[in-house]
């Protein structure tokens, strides 16, 4: 039972392609020692055929950390959920929440939501093949269907079927025809209600929100409603918002000063190009640059860290150097 030290869903950030990768994981637990943190999603292909490794690479700190895992084939979700144990994960958490095109073709994602009966079978078959929490993330509708009752009977259908007993529920619909990622993340109306009623109906499920959630009141108004909140941009884009997480919802711990993560940055940054020689500077520090958001010399410390010429020297210490410039 090791694997299940970790419960809080209380706080977590969002999975999210090409974002949530170990390095820009790794800052986000340096700013807050306790929300859950989730990978990008990662096909199950690539996981069971794919260099595991690379893929599901993590670092202890980064506990609770779970993987999030897209597809819809029973069988090979359940072995990357096997992997994914013996890698140490926390929890597995399966995608139908993405619109993409791409994902669309591969009948899994958002659509999976139209098949409620095959999300169950995978999630049960996921389940017992490993002791570790296996979770859902989903929108509350998709296209035309709009009514609170499709959100119910497909939430009480995976309850009633399932041991999943955590779901976490971007409180939009997913139009599948005609809007892009982007804009499936912006045009269809936000409607937490649905979220609120949900719990109503079903006080013994793990019910999280997610989207929209951009300020301190805003989590706390949340979790008023739900049992937690799940964060997306707004944790990537000014990663500083995560410093007043933990004092604030967690145990009145005070925050990381900006002089020691900056510190921890650079050492990170150092050891990690030390020991992965094809790494490249860039591909860390890029998830570093909306670090001072708001700030008057945020501009010099994004143009430093995303200058080609100063990145090409691959040299950690430019995080320092691009520090010193900012606090002149
Ligand atoms: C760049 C980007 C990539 C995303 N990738 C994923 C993903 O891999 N899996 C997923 O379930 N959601 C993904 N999402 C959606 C987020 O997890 C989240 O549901 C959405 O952004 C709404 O939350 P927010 O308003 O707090 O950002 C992504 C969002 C963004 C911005």
């Amino acid at each position: 039972m090791a694997h299940l030290t970790y419960h809080s869903h209380r706080l977590s950030i969002a999975p999210m392609l090409d974002w949530t990768d170990r390095h820009y994981r790794y800052l986000a637990r340096l700013l807050t020692k306790h929300a859950r943190l989730y990978t990008e999603m990662i096909h199950m292909g690539a996981i069971v055929y794919g260099n595991k490794e690379e893929f599901l690479r993590f670092k202890e700190e980064e506990h609770p950390i779970a993987l999030q895992l897209g597809g819809s084939g029973a069988q090979q979700l359940t072995k990357a959920t096997k992997i994914a144990y013996d890698f140490g994960f926390d929890e597995v958490n399966l995608n139908c929440g993405c619109p993409s095109p791409k994902v669309q073709k591969g009948s899994f994602g958002a659509a999976l939501m139209q098949d409620v009966g095959l999300v169950s079978d995978c999630l049960k078959s996921m389940q017992d093949s490993a002791d570790i929490d296996v979770t859902l993330k989903h929108r509350i509708g998709i296209d035309e269907e709009e009514s609170y009752e499709f959100l119910r009977d497909f939430v009480g259908y995976i309850a009633l079927n399932t041991q999943c007993k955590t779901f976490i529920v971007h409180a939009r619909n997913a139009w599948l025809k005609g809007l892009s990622p982007k804009e499936n993340r912006e045009i269809p109306p936000l409607k937490y209600a649905y979220v609120y009623q949900l719990k109503k109906d079903f006080p013994e499920l793990n019910i999280i929100i997610n989207g929209g959630i951009n300020t301190l009141e805003l989590i706390q108004k949340q979790l008023e409603n739900v049992d937690g909140v799940m964060v997306g941009r707004e944790a990537y884009q000014h990663p500083m918002f995560l410093q007043k997480w933990d004092q604030v919802f967690f145990e009145n711990e005070s925050g990381i000063t900006i002089e020691d993560l900056i510190q921890a940055l650079y050492e990170y940054t150092k050891q990690e190009l030390d020991n992965y020689p094809q790494l490249k500077l860039r591909n860390i520090v890029r998830h570093y640059l909306g670090l001072f958001h708001g700030q008057p010399r945020a501009k010099i410390w994004r143009q430093m860290l995303s200058n080609s010429d100063l990145l090409s020297s691959n040299r950690p210490e430019l995080i320092l150097e691009a520090y010193e410039a900012i606090k002149q």
